[in-house]
């Protein structure tokens, strides 16, 4: 445990370790100027090649005394157990579940290939709904529904088991059979989550292709996995709008020879076309289906589902997951980290069509029989406060979003959160990417009301499950980090030469030995698999693609993907904390910040800065921030160009999208824009920077 002097800060639950001042929360103490330090870069990594860590955060909030007096981990022996013996202690978590017939092996690891609970059974659905309800617990709600135009569903346990049995029963009357894939194209509806237990009770392998892709995408996907039958629905409501779901639907299926079946979920209402002997309503399907539906009994590899990630390039992959293994630990760091009592209410806001909502909307949170909301529609429908509003409406206790989402909030003002009574929520969380420590302070104050621990969890769509994060009741936070790996996780940073590169060093971030969620392989392509995680140091180090550095505690600190780390006059830097820099200045909601080349420093900064509403981005706002980041982090790390915007390319699942963002500083064509949320905006900066506006160069 960390032990720091108290430095008499007003707000208590913060202290500093070195004990320095600095002039009011959101003011890291930084090299002044006029400091000895001022400007000067410290190198704290000796390889010349690795990532140089400049972002100094010293702001440490210990577990506030009564959360740590009620939490399921509040002691470190779990770090010590774990450390022991891993495999026991994973063995521990998988006894929490119930199996049909248990395992003969924990682990066998022939690298890069790992089976976990080889020779157990067990089933996903049979976890996540019957057990609960055998044990008397069918009335609990498994989820607050709320559709976006404002509709509410209550489903308990108990519903959620029939609805399953039910569905389950239709696919296997329209011919799915173990083994099959079935692709579902949904948006944020009950029966989303319906149809993967379904799928998962019937030992099919669900493929879900969030709401928000395009029928190309949805192809591809389709065609990848080979996939039987195809579920969504007639729309899906964003924003006021109908998403015709159906309608991509029927475009993608022209060239998708494997699907049989197309069952569709009435949502919207409207028409569509039906194509008689493969389209099928979902509520006919259902209607005289029993309501019960014996799980099948699924070794512990099966595979439980396909999940597409796209990574930055190239064709998405089918990242596999399967049973045992997932499940036990989904459901562990679901308990642990999010430290589940039985009356929490319990909101991810995430998709379900991304992993995290695959973890800890669907899969985690039912397992350990929690009760969960779910929202249909967009954050600001029909104004800013939306989800204030639900997490007053529900009495919300533990929130889980993403950095991208906190940064929208911060940029919309404080006024929404303020309207609503959010004292119910007790635990924050955090996903998807570096959290800025302005953010991460900005989310403790204004919407855990400076009470809640936030929990900033790095994992990957191929974890599977957290790997790196706090546990709320023992672990002392520092804003921008996700602290520690969870017990059971050996991680390192590496540099180049695969050595590790020490406390205080940066480098690639990597996993020394198997975890029971890790994915098995890309759907269809082995090679890749081996050759994307096991390429670099060899088959029995799991490379994340990620950079970070650890600090003096051990602690994690997420640089980015390494593909975005710049050269910058000899010293690679991570964007992530420039961008920390900027967003530190009172006038900036988010900013993105990639290099183009140049003659004298090799690469040249170039921040592209969304400002928070009220302020202008005037030349005089480009040198004030400038000076904010050399006077942060070094002179080396001043922006050479600002570019305000009023938004940033992302990807789909709100990732900033810096490839595009180096286009546009390059003055190159611009890339693939499939792939974006928002593609309108890169042409709009494009536009803008080709034109000279907007912009401030030194
Ligand atoms: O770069 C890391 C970032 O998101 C990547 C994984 O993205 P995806 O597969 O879409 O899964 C997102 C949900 C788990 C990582 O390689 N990332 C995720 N969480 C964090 C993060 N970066 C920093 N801190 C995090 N907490």
């Amino acid at each position: 445990m960390l032990s720091s002097p108290r430095h008499g800060c007003k707000y208590p639950a913060c202290h500093l370790r070195h004990g320095a001042g600095w002039p009011g929360l959101g003011r890291p103490p930084y090299d002044a100027p006029g400091s000895p330090n001022e400007g000067v870069l410290v190198k704290v990594s000796d390889a010349e090649r690795n990532i140089e860590a400049l972002l100094s955060e010293e702001r440490v909030f210990e577990p506030p005394e009564d959360f740590r007096a009620r939490a399921i981990v509040r002691d470190d022996s779990i770090y010590e157990r774990a450390d022991a013996d891993h495999e026991a202690y994973w063995a521990e978590q998988a006894e929490r579940l119930s199996w049909f017939s248990r395992w003969d092996t924990v682990m066998e690891w022939t690298p890069p290939w790992v089976k976990w609970f080889a020779g157990g059974t067990l089933n996903a659905s049979y976890n996540c709904l019957d057990r609960h309800v055998e044990a008397g617990g069918g009335d609990k709600v498994a989820f607050h529904w709320e559709g976006e135009p404002g509709e509410e569903r209550t489903i308990t346990y108990a519903d959620l088991l029939q609805e399953v049995c039910r569905f389950a029963n239709g696919l296997r009357s329209i011919g799915v059979q173990k083994g099959d894939r079935v692709a579902i194209y949904l948006g944020m509806i009950p029966e989303l989550p319906v149809a993967m237990l379904a799928c998962a009770r019937i030992g099919a392998a669900h493929s879900v292709v969030f709401g928000g892709f395009s029928a190309e995408s949805l192809r591809d996907r389709i065609n990848d996995a080979d996939a039987k039958v195809l579920i969504t629905a007639d729309g899906g409501y964003r924003r006021g709008q109908v998403v015709p779901l159906k309608q991509n639907a029927d475009e993608s299926l022209t060239e998708c020879p494997s699907i049989e079946h197309v069952v569709t979920v009435r949502r919207t209402g409207g028409d569509h076309p039906f194509t008689p002997g493969r389209d099928v309503w979902y509520h006919e399907l259902v209607a005289d289906q029993p309501a019960v539906c014996e799980p099948e009994h699924m070794e512990a590899e099966d595979l439980l589902y396909l999940l597409y990630t796209s990574g930055t390039t190239g064709k998405p992959k089918g990242i596999a997951h399967t049973t045992g293994g997932y499940l036990t630990q989904v459901a562990a760091t679901h308990r642990l980290i999010f430290d589940i009592h039985d009356d929490d209410v319990y909101w991810c806001a995430a998709d379900i069509g991304w992993v995290t909502g695959h973890s800890y909307i669907v899969y985690g949170p039912l397992a350990n029989h929690t009760t969960g909301i779910i929202y249909e529609g967009a954050p600001d429908w029909p104004d800013k406060d939306r989800l204030w509003q639900i997490a007053e409406k529900y009495r919300a206790t533990i929130l889980y979003t993403a950095p991208t989402a906190i940064r929208a909030f911060m940029r919309w003002g404080t006024e929404y959160p303020a309207k609503h009574d959010l004292s119910s929520l007790r635990l924050l969380g955090s996903v998807g990417e570096p959290i800025n420590p302005e953010a991460w302070i900005w989310y403790w104050k204004y919407i855990g009301g400076e009470r809640c621990p936030v929990v900033d969890t790095w994992w990957q769509t191929e974890t599977g499950a957290i790997l790196i994060t706090p546990l709320p009741g023992i672990t002392a936070l520092k804003p921008g980090s996700a602290t520690l790996p969870f017990p059971g996780i050996l991680a390192d940073v590496l540099d180049e030469q695969g050595h590790s590169v020490g406390l205080g060093g940066g480098g690639y971030l990597v996993l020394k030995r198997p975890w029971p969620s890790i994915a098995r392989t890309i759907w269809g392509d082995p090679d890749r698999y081996v050759q994307t995680y096991f390429g670099k140091f060899g088959t029995d180090t799991y490379v994340a693609g990620d950079g970070a550095k650890r600090d003096e505690d051990a602690y994690y600190w997420l640089l980015g993907r390494i593909d975005d780390v710049m050269n910058v006059a000899g010293h690679r830097l991570s964007t992530y904390e420039i961008e920390s820099a900027l967003v530190d200045n009172q006038k900036v909601a988010e900013a993105a910040v990639v290099s183009r080349p140049d003659d004298l420093v090799g690469e040249a900064i170039v921040a592209f800065v969304t400002l928070k509403s009220g302020f202008e981005g005037t030349e005089g706002a480009a040198t004030e921030l400038r000076d904010h980041v050399a006077t942060k982090i070094g002179k080396i790390a001043r922006p050479h160009g600002i570019i305000f915007t009023n938004d940033l390319p992302k990807t789909r699942s709100g990732k900033i999208m810096r490839r595009l963002l180096r286009d546009v500083a390059r003055g190159r064509p611009l890339g693939d824009v499939t792939t974006l949320a928002n593609a309108e905006v890169v042409e709009q900066i494009h536009t803008m920077v080709e034109s000279g506006a907007g912009s401030g160069e030194e």
